[in-house]
């Protein structure tokens, strides 16, 4: 049997798949199942700032200073079983002592306080490393991009100086230069980056012309960023790679895993299947290696990657050119009529 042995964050994994931050994660029978399918290891859902703000909120007419609610929250708060900050530590420590596999603490902070002491405090539950979900919604025309890079980094730094736990940084796709900013995160000392949050844009119930928040799960292609920046990264930080966001099945884990990624986080392939997709994914992973003679996953992690692959031109915009100089090759004409 092939082995799928990894390390994340330096944590050891039986295998590189990782149920990602969701409301599954928020349940003591879904991490139960998660677990017996076969997870490597698995994220809490989100401890979010609107949860360690809630008194004050309560008692704030004026939630202006607030517009940037995360998305997830908002959509997922009513189905909480844990609301407060107080009853989610508890539920993370019940959570680490129910199953066996590494748990990881995901917080999703808006105030530099927030992050630092928070962090903290997740890590006292006992869990085995912690995500920091920088899950930033620019809204205000005076705000740089240096700003909030800057901000992000000194955030990051701050939490990893205090925690003694493997931590790592879940970030958007949406930076201007996300190589660049990368290395600076990587030069705090970070553990692993998740590549990438999935983001919740708007959208309108254009009868009642309103704002609403329809359940948003990602597409199997959806991966082929996370592919795209994994490669590039693969031998060029330190810190582990765990690729995020479209990984339905098998061969999109083998993907990334091609890419050089460490591990994978899944969520929406678990929505729209169920959690016993779980050992579908793992099962096609292990039919794949043993059809091409892999025993271990370093026989071809990485073996795509920018570093490694005989294809110079695979992550460059040369593929773009490729493609319109010989369409007919690359793409299928639509139907005129
Ligand atoms: C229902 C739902 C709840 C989520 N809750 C969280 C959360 O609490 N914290 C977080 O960092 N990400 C959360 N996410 C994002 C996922 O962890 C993951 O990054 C994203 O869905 C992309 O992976 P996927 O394509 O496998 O769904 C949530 C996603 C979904 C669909």
């Amino acid at each position: 049997m092939a082995n799928l042995q990894t390390k994340y964050m330096g944590i050891p994994l039986a295998n590189p798949l990782v149920v990602g931050a969701c409301s599954l994660t928020a349940h003591m029978d879904a991490i139960k199942k998660i677990e017996e399918h076969g997870a490597g290891a698995l994220v809490i859902q989100s401890l979010f700032e609107e949860q360690i703000q809630l008194e004050r909120y309560r008692h704030d007419e004026d939630l202006v200073m607030y517009d940037d609610w995360h998305a997830e929250m908002t959509n997922i708060f009513p189905e909480k079983e844990h609301s407060g900050p107080e009853e989610h530590l508890m539920w993370v420590r019940k959570a680490k002592e129910a199953v066996g596999i590494p748990v990881i603490a995901s917080l999703n902070a808006v105030n530099p306080d927030s992050w630092v002491e928070w962090a903290q405090k997740l890590a006292e539950t006992g869990v085995d490393g912690l995500e920091l979900n920088f899950y930033a919604m620019p809204v205000h025309f005076d705000q740089t991009a240096q700003d909030i890079e800057q901000s992000q980094v000194e955030t990051l730094r701050k939490v990893v100086d205090k925690v003694k736990l493997p931590v790592a940084v879940k970030l958007s796709p949406y930076y201007t230069s996300p190589l660049e900013f990368m290395k600076k995160l990587d030069a705090t000392g970070v553990n692993g980056f998740v590549l990438f949050n999935r983001l919740f844009p708007p959208s309108f119930d254009i009868d009642k012309e309103t704002a609403n928040f329809p359940f948003n799960l990602s597409h199997s292609s959806d991966h082929r960023l996370a592919l795209r920046f994994v490669g590039l990264l693969a031998d060029n930080v330190k810190a582990s790679l765990c690729a995020s966001n479209g990984i339905h099945s098998g061969k999109d884990a083998i993907d990334v895993l091609l890419a050089g990624a460490d591990a994978f986080q899944t969520v929406s392939s678990l929505y729209q299947n169920s959690v016993d997709h779980i050992q579908t994914i793992l099962k096609e992973i292990e039919d794949w290696m043993q059809r091409k003679g892999y025993s271990s996953l370093e026989d071809f992690r990485g073996k795509l990657s920018v570093e490694n692959t005989p294809d110079r031109w695979t992550y460059r915009r040369a593929q773009y050119v490729r493609m319109l100089l010989r369409s007919d090759e690359y793409i299928k004409r639509p139907k005129l009529v």
